[in-house]
């Protein structure tokens, strides 16, 4: 940390006061070590909240000040972790919007590597606040001591790796300082963000399980609930729809089998309707034109049809056009004398402003209180800040807006889960430009990308599934051939990878062949008798796609009994074998009954007809497939007899 204490003193001596260790439960511990300046009254306070059956700590740091003026803060990182060994190897979860959550390998030399955000709204965009690392080898699934840790802060965040002179690595994480000092004034308390981290000597697939049982319990919201099969709308209508429309596709889904309906972006905007992105956003009021019987009659609609309700919002924003900006100009974030910096035709609201909060927090409640049959919330967010300036906060505290943003936000999550207890919240910023444990505590499920091309999801759910449990993870079929990349993939292949996650849809029903419509109905219907294993089972990822052209990955129950296996192949490369996939997170010594699921009619099975084998078997000598064709798939339901 870095302060200038209200003298001009640029310098800190922290030593120890005292420390103090507490059970909150019987799983967590709370440790205090509090510290002081030896000559200021300028103290920090280092907390770690132990999760004893998870193996995971919580790492945090409060700064407070009891000087005559107040401090300023350029430096305030929640924790800084020390490790020796060789060499170390950082994983990173690096992209950009349709393509997160890459993961990239190195070995890190001496010298300083900076792993950061300035984007503030959608700081996740480019990468990740979560990383491994991994000591002397390359991370593996099995075996090596590994750390595995997450920055929980829906804001800039800076994670800084450092080799020392000596050898040692050092991290220190915490909130992005870039242009973000702060002044402190005596008897607050500046609190940082948790470093959330797992460390063990068994490989990252024990980091990937800690993480997943923690955030089930502790780090997203009714973890221990399976949640709903849901039809969007966004891709199979965009902003082109009516009641009718809406009525038709929420029929076609209920008689699907899906359980919730959620309509997506354009249903508002009187005066400036919300028919594409460049107007209306802002204005909550729904656009009579397109919903003439307005959300009751959508409300009622979907109880007819025996099917949930949900709604897409964008509370934080505003499209110039809207009347929302004609009363308030002064509520976006921009800077004086530049012109407006649009992005996707909108501006960000200044959340710093009371007056914003209050609005949203109106906007959110009236929805919801006047429409108790919206059972589901899309909390969206599209586009990043830039011009940073806030005409709310005064001229000297600018810089705190890159700090009091993601605090404000965090408060209108907490008040709306608070008061809205039973509605379902997804985690939205133009798929994961918004993907941490600190908003994430506020809601169910999070959209890891815009981008549904079941091959490349693949991709971005394998990077997901290193921190995030699949009981968060929102993944959709959509159509063919995909609006963004343009290829075609069998709908198999779409629900297979779907169905590892929380299975949703988004294309016209209405458009699949008869044969084709069995097979949806099916597959939701077997998907609904495995949620279970998926949601609440251990992950074992098996072999990795940026290792193979194919991969595969299991979802055991916790008592053995039973598993789903899955296994994609993602390009076809001839003459190239098949090695038998060696199955992990089953009992050896228990007999398993294997069968396919998902098959599609007169199709040759890859696996065969259903067997009883032993899990000895399949630990030690594996599954062999029979794969021929590009986008081949399986999932394979496996029982313990
Ligand atoms: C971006 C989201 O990721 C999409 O799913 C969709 O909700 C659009 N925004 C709507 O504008």
């Amino acid at each position: 940390m870095s302060a200038v204490h209200a003298d001009g003193n640029t310098s800190t001596d922290l030593r120890y006061l005292e420390h103090a260790s507490r059970p909150l439960d019987e799983n967590i511990t709370l440790t205090k070590i509090g510290l002081k300046d030896g000559h200021y009254d300028f103290f920090v306070d280092m907390f770690f909240k132990a999760y004893d059956n998870e193996n995971i700590i919580e790492q945090w740091v409060e700064i407070r000040q009891a000087e005559k003026k107040a401090v300023t803060l350029y430096d305030f990182a929640s924790s800084q972790l020390t490790l020796r060994a060789g060499d170390f190897w950082l994983t990173q979860f690096a992209g950009d919007w349709g393509n997160e959550m890459n993961l990239i390998e190195e070995c890190l030399t001496r010298g300083t590597k900076i792993i950061a955000s300035k984007l503030l709204t959608r700081a996740t965009r480019f990468v990740n606040p979560s990383f491994i690392v991994s000591l002397s080898a390359p991370a593996s699934e099995d075996t090596g001591e590994v750390l595995g840790a997450s920055l929980a802060w829906p804001g800039n965040f800076s994670l800084r790796f450092e080799i020392t002179n000596e050898g040692d690595l050092r991290i220190i994480s915490g909130m992005n300082p870039i242009g973000s000092h702060y002044k402190l004034e005596a008897g607050t308390v500046f609190a940082t963000p948790p470093l959330v981290f797992s460390y063990n000597n068994n490989g990252i697939g024990h980091i990937s399980r800690n993480f997943h049982c923690w955030a089930r319990k502790y780090g997203i919201r009714q973890g221990d609930k399976a949640g709903s099969t849901v039809f969007n709308n966004w891709e199979t209508t965009g902003f082109d729809f009516n009641e009718k429309k809406l009525a038709g596709l929420m029929a076609e889904a209920a008689q699907a089998g899906l359980e919730l309906f959620l309509l997506d972006d354009g249903w508002f905007g009187a005066k400036h309707p919300r028919d594409g992105d460049a107007a209306g956003l802002g204005d909550w009021a729904v656009n009579a034109k397109k919903l003439p019987g307005g959300i009751s009659y959508l409300v009622k609609e979907a109880a007819r049809n025996g099917i949930k309700l949900g709604l897409w919002i964008e509370p934080e924003m505003v499209n110039p056009p809207s009347e929302l900006f004609e009363q308030h100009p002064d509520w976006v974030l921009a800077q004086p004398y530049r012109a407006h910096d649009l992005v996707r035709n909108q501006l960000v609201l200044d959340l710093t402003n009371p007056a914003v909060q209050e609005f949203i927090l109106k906007v959110v409640d009236g929805l919801l209180n006047e429409n108790p049959g919206i059972k589901y919330l899309k909390w969206d967010c599209n586009r990043q800040v830039t011009h940073g300036g806030s005409m709310h906060l005064p001229p000297e505290e600018q810089s705190h807006l890159w700090i009091e943003y993601p605090r404000a936000l965090m408060s209108l999550f907490s008040k709306v889960s608070k008061s809205h207890p039973d509605v379902v919240m997804m985690l939205c910023s133009a798929g994961g430009g918004r993907l941490e444990y600190g908003s994430l505590q506020y809601f169910h499920e999070y959209w890891p990308s815009d981008n549904t091309d079941a091959l490349q999801r693949l991709f971005i759910q394998w990077g997901c599934s290193y921190f995030f449990p699949a009981i968060s993870i929102c993944t959709f079929v959509s159509g063919v051939p995909h609006i963004y990349t343009g290829r075609s993939m069998p709908l198999k292949f779409r629900f297979d990878a779907a169905m590892a996650g929380k299975l949703g849809m988004d294309l016209p029903l209405s458009g699949l062949s008869v044969e084709e419509l069995e097979f949806t109905k099916r597959a939701i219907a077997e998907y609904k008798r495995l949620r279970d294993v998926i949601m609440f089972g251990d992950l074992f990822r098996l072999v990795s796609p940026y290792e193979k052209n194919f991969c595969s990955m299991l979802y055991g129950s916790q008592d053995q009994s039973r598993a789903i296996f899955f296994c994609f192949l993602l390009h076809r490369h001839l003459g190239e074998t098949y090695p038998p996939i060696k199955l992990k997170g089953i009992g050896p010594d228990k007999k398993y009954l294997v069968r396919e699921v998902n098959r599609m009619p007169d199709s040759k099975s890859a696996f065969g007809e259903e067997k009883l084998i032993s899990g000895e078997e399949l630990v030690n000598q594996g599954i062999n497939l029979n794969f021929k064709n590009e986008y081949d798939s399986i999932v394979l339901e496996l029982t313990e007899k």
